[in-house]
């Protein structure tokens, strides 16, 4: 589809990649500017993290507040989502007896999270039921709004879901929730890089999103976005030099999450090569092309297996989420991959099997021809 793209990421030209949603893969400019990075921390390690590292964070920080609208010390760096989650979820203040809203399209490890946090903490973990395939905004809104009662503390919801991949217009959700005095929670993971993100506008509570997907960094780098107001609430998972610092620095916030401990954060600091790549190769408009791709392909799966429409096709981004008509997920992911080199993600999710297909900017017509072909050959 851009194939003057395929050749600035490192993928092997026989598989079919369509994958991205699961780990994201890295342009090579992106991952150069990481090695740089790494020899200079080796070239000067004492240098790099007493003077360098925070200088250049903080640089970071900002390409990427500009590039998600947000100020950027209301910003830090964590490996993952799931990280920052149990940052901030260990660190709520929550009595016997608040609930903890989210959705049956929670990402697992969150699920698993949430459920350990208000076992602890002997709040209740609620799960709204979002029908999939589904119709309309109004279901949506519907299916959250009947669990909200004068107990929920927190809303917790994916932007884009993982296992069914679709956009959640969670805008009026986080409107609603704000009238309340109802915190919100976003996992982004999967919206930076993927669909336009403006952290100002949508005034989520807290918002993290992972780069080492959409924005094709090196892996290890996800957000953490706190609106000033509630940073003192956020306790660090690691408690280290930042805590009662001896050297304050421009927040709390910052002393506490930034520094934990000697690690290699040079990932961190490629987030202004990658905003440079995507704005570069205008990634905005790769996206949309992304986009109607995974559409067309959604409606030829739906033509081949006689399904209804799974969601509106302004609910998709660069992914869609297919029920196939078997009993078994691996099985079928490894015929895909063994025997036809496509690397795309078969699993159960509740009581149906689903395959999720990627379209990034390395996918060509061709790649979404074979996996339609071959989704056809081992059903017949
Ligand atoms: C919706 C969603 N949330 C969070 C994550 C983050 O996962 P992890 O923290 O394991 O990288 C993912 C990863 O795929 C995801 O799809």
């Amino acid at each position: 589809m851009f194939p003057n793209l395929k050749n600035q990421f490192f993928l092997d030209p026989d598989i079919i990649f369509l994958n991205h949603g699961s780990f994201g893969a890295c342009a090579r400019p992106i991952y150069e500017n990481l090695l740089e990075w790494q020899s200079k921390l080796e070239e000067e390690p004492v240098k790099f993290f007493e003077n360098t590292i925070i200088n250049e964070l903080k640089k970071s920080r900002m390409a990427l507040g500009n590039y998600i609208n947000c100020p950027s010390e209301d910003l830090v760096y964590f490996p993952n989502p799931t990280t920052a989650v149990n940052a901030v979820a260990r660190s709520l203040k929550l009595s016997p007896g608040d609930e903890v809203l989210s959705t049956n399209h929670i990402y697992g490890a969150l699920d698993r999270s949430w459920k350990y946090i208000c076992d602890n903490k002997k709040a209740n973990f609620i799960k709204a039921q979002v029908p999939f395939p589904i119709e309309s905004k109004q279901e949506f809104l519907e299916s959250i709004f009947k669990h909200i009662t004068n107990k929920t503390k927190v809303i917790f919801l994916s932007h884009i879901t993982s296992m069914t991949a679709i956009i959640f217009p969670i805008e009026e959700v986080i409107k609603f929730a704000k009238e309340k005095n109802i915190l919100t929670i976003i996992d982004g993971a999967h919206v930076p890089g993927h669909i336009p993100l403006d952290i100002m506008k949508l005034d989520a509570d807290i918002y993290t999103g992972a780069c080492h997907k959409w924005m094709c960094t090196p892996k290890g780098i996800s957000f953490l976005y706190v609106k000033k107001e509630l940073q003192k609430n956020i306790h660090p998972l690691v408690i280290s030099w930042g805590w009662e610092s001896d050297n304050p620095g421009q927040s709390k916030f910052l002393d506490w999450h930034e520094w934990q401990g000697t690690r290699d954060m040079s990932a961190y600091l490629t987030i202004p090569a990658a905003v440079e790549f995507l704005n570069k190769y205008n990634w905005l408009e790769v996206g949309k092309r992304c986009q109607d791709q995974v559409i067309r392909t959604r409606n030829d799966f739906i033509d081949m297996l006689n399904i209804s429409l799974p969601c509106p096709d302004n609910w998709l981004g660069q992914m869609a989420s297919i029920p196939l008509p078997i009993g078994e997920a691996d099985l079928f992911k490894n015929s895909l991959l063994e025997k036809y080199k496509i690397q795309v993600p078969v699993f159960k999710w509740e009581e149906n099997i689903y395959l999720r297909y990627s379209i990034q900017a390395y996918n060509t017509n061709d790649d979404l021809n074979k996996l339609l072909s071959a989704v056809k050959e081992i059903l017949s």
